[in-house]
């Protein structure tokens, strides 16, 4: 994947789904945390799922990426069912998560905490292409490398912690909440990577609790609502919708 060049919209998305979750339901012992989620994800797209605090975003996305059990659903990815595929092998498949609060190694350098996120992918020269890609995605971490990740701002460890899941060379990045605890201009710069990465070829599933930046970043959107689908639609549409509004955009 080379993913620096400079940004042009999104090309349409075909109609292949590359994720499809079918009456996902999950529990923490006997909490249950999704009730009931299908949604579903085409080669190309970016899909936003947005929703209240304990909607069940987080833990859709961690389902998705191997680290809790299903207790009930189908999630298939590129046709084959994932749910009996650890989550080492997902990333092997292509799927790479940026987990909520970032999960960067704080006394490693940015170049060490991007090699390990390559450690499927070892061999040097493929290494240094996709650190040229994360660096012309994100300047800063280039002037950055030999800096302990633990002294960056808050904005410089959420695109080191996209850069280490682009470095396993995803077709799938699912991104919680990257615009947490971000001062506002890095917001942008991040969802313009985003954008990027997306133009790129890569397929997006991006949690989000700025509704706003959310709808205008993605094609489509679903919105959760303790542990179901409460509505979905294409994201323009959904920006216009009076409930979506007044739920999620501040009226
Ligand atoms: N480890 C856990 N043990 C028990 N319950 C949990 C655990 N993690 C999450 N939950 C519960 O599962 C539900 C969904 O949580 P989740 O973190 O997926 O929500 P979220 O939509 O990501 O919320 P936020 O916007 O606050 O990040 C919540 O009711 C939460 O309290
Ligand atoms: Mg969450």
């Amino acid at each position: 994947m080379r993913v620096n060049h400079p940004f042009r919209p999104n090309a349409s998305p075909s109609n292949a789904p590359l994720l499809e979750v079918e009456h996902l339901r999950v529990h923490y012992g006997a909490i249950v945390a999704i009730k009931d989620v299908s949604l579903r994800v085409c080669q190309g797209e970016i899909v936003a799922m947005i929703g209240a605090n304990g909607a069940g975003k987080t833990t859709t996305l961690k389902t998705l990426a191997g680290l809790l059990p299903v207790a009930s659903g189908a999630i298939r990815f590129a046709g084959n069912s994932l749910l009996e595929m650890p989550a080492e092998k997902r990333v092997g498949e292509g799927i790479s998560l940026v987990p909520e609060g970032r999960a960067i190694f704080p006394t490693l350098t940015v170049l060490e905490n991007l090699e390990l996120g390559a450690y499927l992918h070892r061999h040097a020269p493929t290494m240094r292409e996709s650190i040229e890609d994360i660096v012309g995605l994100f300047p800063r971490l280039g002037e950055r490398m030999r800096q302990e990740a633990g002294t960056l701002s808050g904005g410089e460890q959420q695109m080191l912690a996209i850069g280490r899941a682009l470095m396993s060379r995803p077709t799938l990045l699912l991104l919680d909440e990257p615009s947490l605890g971000i001062a506002p201009k890095l917001v942008q710069q991040i969802f313009e990577a985003i954008r990027r990465i997306a133009s790129a070829g890569v397929t997006i599933l991006l949690v989000e609790q700025n509704t706003r930046i959310a709808l205008a970043t993605s094609h489509r959107a679903y919105v959760l609502r303790t542990g179901e689908v409460a509505m979905q639609g294409v994201s323009s549409d959904l920006s216009q919708n009076p409930e979506v509004q007044a739920a999620y955009l501040g009226g």
